[in-house]
């Protein structure tokens, strides 16, 4: 066990479970779990392990439940469903009905929610039962307290975190987490789209391994190149259009932006600013982290509450398959006018073109 002393002490001693202050909301294959995996080497950080996916999938269990309850992928996804009254359709994030956006044909390939019942997945034992976490991450590595509960107990000065990358991308989430606390701190990891869409497609091939090529996903029609803009991998890296979802309810100052690609290069100069939006004390500084070159990424010298080196799952890291050079100028070229607003709009030039 990783993470084994500090989490279960705090989750069954003293101290209370309180509403998060701060959220990272996006996005997917951004680098979400490196950013809290970091994060909660801070002694005042307290993170949620799995995701709650409360503002997207269980938000009419209401704010006492997301606060209060245990883990629901003890649930098996038929339970889940039938306790919310959902079907699974209902329970999407919004991201294939965004404004201004293809809304007309249904995702080519879609990320299995771990509670969603489908036909392929209904014989299989639930996410939790397997090992793994809604992101595919290793139970192994301790990312849920021994009492199972989501949001862990804190101490007072201690912030509560939570993560689910898509909330980013749902329609609803701005004005339910406004609902819940306008001060909400909301934070974004950020990543080349084009290198988050093919990040986003190696996942889900390494779940589905028959799906067909990237190529032949990311085009509506491949004579005319015409994009896909329906399918979500392509769909979620239009940050700009997102960005204004949530920009309807919080202001920029609200928002922090975290370079995914930094976070690689310089993990601590990025937890640095996030120590400082959170305001918190610059404790996670360069003396955290080690580059682990068999593993290709920096990793931290000690984990929250052990003593030992640790590094991020298998899933976090993968390689990437080749993809066509020409499909990834096509999809650079879409994405660039994207791209130029989001600097615009956040101020920040990302580097991606
Ligand atoms: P790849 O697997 O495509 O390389 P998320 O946690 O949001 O799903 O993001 C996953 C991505 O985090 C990985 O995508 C990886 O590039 C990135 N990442 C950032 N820092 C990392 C780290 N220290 N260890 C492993 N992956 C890291």
């Amino acid at each position: 066990p990783v993470h084994s002393g500090g989490l279960s002490t705090f989750s069954s001693g003293s101290g209370t479970k309180r509403l998060p202050q701060a959220i990272i909301v996006g996005v997917k294959k951004g680098g979400t779990r490196a950013l809290l995996e970091f994060l909660r080497v801070h002694p005042d950080v307290r993170a949620a392990g799995a995701e709650p996916h409360f503002f997207d999938r269980f938000y009419d269990n209401g704010l006492e439940w997301y606060r209060t309850t245990r883990n629901q992928s003890r649930h098996s996804p038929k339970e889940a469903l039938l306790r919310l009254g959902h079907s699974p359709r209902g329970t999407r994030a919004a991201v294939h009905s965004t404004q201004g956006l293809s809304t007309s044909s249904p995702p080519k390939v879609s990320e299995k929610c771990p509670t969603q019942a489908s036909k392929g997945e209904k014989k299989r034992a639930p996410v939790s039962e397997r090992g793994l976490f809604a992101d595919g991450t290793s139970k192994k590595n301790h990312l849920i307290n021994q009492n199972g509960d989501l949001m862990p107990k804190t101490l007072e000065g201690q912030i509560t975190m939570e993560k689910t990358p898509s909330y980013f991308v749902t329609r609803e989430a701005p004005a339910r987490i406004y609902s819940m606390s306008r001060s909400t701190k909301l934070i974004v990891v950020v990543r080349d789209p084009v290198t988050r869409a093919i990040s986003d497609y190696t996942q889900t091939l390494s779940k589905k391994p028959d799906i067909p090529t990237f190529e032949s996903l990311t085009f509506k029609n491949r004579t005319t190149g015409l994009i896909d803009t329906s399918w979500s991998a392509i769909q979620i890296g239009i940050y700009a259009k997102h960005l204004d979802n949530w920009l309807q309810f919080f202001p920029m100052k609200q928002i922090l932006f975290v370079s995914g690609e930094r976070l690689i290069s310089d993990p601590a100069g990025e937890l640095g600013r996030v120590q400082d939006f959170l305001g918190l004390k610059r404790i996670i500084t360069d003396k955290h982290f080690y580059f682990n070159k068999t593993k290709g990424f920096p990793c931290l010298k000690k984990a929250e509450g052990s003593s030992k080196p640790h590094c991020l799952g298998k899933t976090k890291g993968r390689t990437h398959p080749n993809i066509n050079p020409e499909v990834v100028k096509r999809l650079r070229d879409f994405y660039r006018p994207f791209n130029m607003k989001f600097y615009q709009m956040t101020g920040h030039n990302f580097g991606w073109d």
